[in-house]
């Protein structure tokens, strides 16, 4: 009988690729992917921990699917992800039904974790002192798939006085540019168009395992692939961002004019705070840098309101920065604490409702501000990725080079394919255009 996994993947885009890794991992056990948990044997749920909100939503899904253990005592129920790699044992005690924890460094540990799970043991892997196990691949998991991620490094050193992160996901190890570059070639055989390289400061990538490799240099080497249209990378950090990575941008067509580049805060003193390592001063010449490139060069960024101590004098700062900058769009979030970090013990705490009340000044002027960006490519011949039918379905929908979702009618045939489209309508989340040619 055919056995199948259900993934619900919360959180990151680390975890996203996590999602991915593990289930061509169960595919290679024998299980085959279902998109309705009811079906499934197996249902593994993916979690995110970065703010209070991210873990209450986590844990209320994870209450529904003890539910179905309930109904089906035979489905096998894994929990993996931060909270996962955070409660390890807890979690079990909180949740008996659970069969698995699954921690963030032990995915390509899978097969022989599963053998002790059909044993009919409870498991925990939740160890983070190892280097990441290098995952299983399935060929042919990601065809019919235009863009996808890649891992390049696990963790972060950074210590940023709020951020859980570091304890779930472990200090910094950089992948082997060997072991990335064939992850690319199997990717690209598979007819991906566009990979987006992942890691929680990916200016610090740095692997030293055949021969000293930067981020710039893993960029050039990957920027040489034939078939790959497309690069992009996430996370930037601004105290690591150097100007020979600046100049990829310049030197590397295939590199989307595009970074995101959180800044958390428009105050020197909360910057400082929050261990950031970088001044206003710096990250707005890093931007002017950025623009010298080209004046269209898209910057998104994030930032929280109602750090501890966050003033009033300090939010004004933040929106003064956020007005200066004109960020291409920006995520935006209230400050909550979390469990083990520097700041859960600082004191001066903002309340609630304060946080609330900057939060939504804040974001009502950035949504003048991405409206105004979007306007300025009506007009313009842009080049689009064509991912697939919109949501509505009645269009094709693909993004322009700096990431913005593009919508235009025109033929399915061109999925897959960059085309270039003429700009004539721009809404906050959107932009229309009319195909003018293939590429
Ligand atoms: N590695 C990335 C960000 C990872 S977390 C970086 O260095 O920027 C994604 C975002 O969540 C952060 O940029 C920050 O804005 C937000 N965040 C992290 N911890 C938070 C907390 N305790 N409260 C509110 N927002 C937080
Ligand atoms: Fe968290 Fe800072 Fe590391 Fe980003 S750089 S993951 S915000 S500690
Ligand atoms: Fe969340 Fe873990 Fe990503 S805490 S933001 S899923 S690294």
């Amino acid at each position: 009988m055919r056995r199948f996994y259900y993934i619900a993947t919360m959180g990151c885009q680390m975890n996203e690729y996590d999602s991915d890794c593990l289930g061509q991992q169960l595919m290679n056990y024998g299980f085959a992917a279902t998109d309705n948990h009811e079906d499934a044997d197996l249902i593994i749920i993916n979690t995110c921990t970065v703010r209070a909100k991210a873990q209450q939503k986590a844990f209320s899904l994870i209450g529904r699917m003890m539910g179905i253990k309930k109904r089906r005592p035979d489905v096998i129920l894994g929990v993996m992800g931060c909270i996962a790699q955070q409660e390890g044992s807890s979690l079990l005690r909180k949740f008996p039904d659970i069969d698995l924890v699954l921690g963030t460094r032990e995915i390509g540990n899978i097969p022989q974790l599963l053998d002790r799970v059909m044993r009919n043991e409870k498991v925990m892997a939740t160890d983070l002192s190892i280097k990441p196990i290098p995952r299983e691949r399935h060929d042919g998991y990601f065809r019919n798939s235009i863009k996808t991620y890649i891992s390049i490094m696990e963790g972060c050193n950074n210590f940023c006085s709020y951020c859980i992160v570091p304890y779930v996901r472990g200090r910094e190890v950089s992948r082997s540019p060997k072991e990335i570059m064939e992850e690319a070639r199997s990717l690209i055989s598979q007819g991906i168009k566009e990979i987006t390289l992942l890691g929680q400061n990916v200016n610090s990538y740095r692997s030293t395992e055949e021969e000293d490799v930067d981020f710039p240099q893993l960029l050039k080497m990957l920027s040489g692939l034939d078939g790959l249209n497309r690069i992009r990378f996430i996370t930037s950090h601004p105290k690591d961002l150097s100007d020979e990575l600046i100049g990829c941008f310049k030197e590397l067509p295939v590199l989307c004019p595009h970074i995101h580049l959180p800044f958390q805060s428009g105050s020197n003193r909360i910057l400082r705070m929050m261990n950031r390592g970088y001044s206003r001063e710096q990250y707005i010449g890093l931007t002017a840098k950025l623009r010298n490139i080209r004046p269209d060069f898209a910057i998104t960024s994030d930032v929280m309101v109602g750090f501890p101590g966050e003033s009033d004098n300090d939010f004004q700062m933040t929106i003064d920065l956020i007005k200066k900058i004109e960020f291409d769009n920006l995520f935006s979030f209230k400050y909550s604490d979390r469990k083990g970090t520097f700041s859960e013990n600082m004191d001066k705490k903002v309340d609630e409702h304060e946080k609330g009340h900057r939060l939504s000044i804040l974001q009502s002027i950035q949504k003048e501000i991405t409206l105004k960006k979007n306007i300025e490519h009506v007009g313009k011949e842009e080049e689009i990725l064509v991912e697939g039918e919109s949501k509505k379905g009645v269009q094709l929908t693909g993004r322009n080079e700096t990431n913005i979702i593009v919508n235009f009618y025109s033929d399915i045939k061109l999925i897959g394919s960059l085309v270039k489209v003429y700009i004539k309508r721009a809404f906050i989340n959107s932009l229309q255009g009319t195909v003018i040619k293939s590429l």
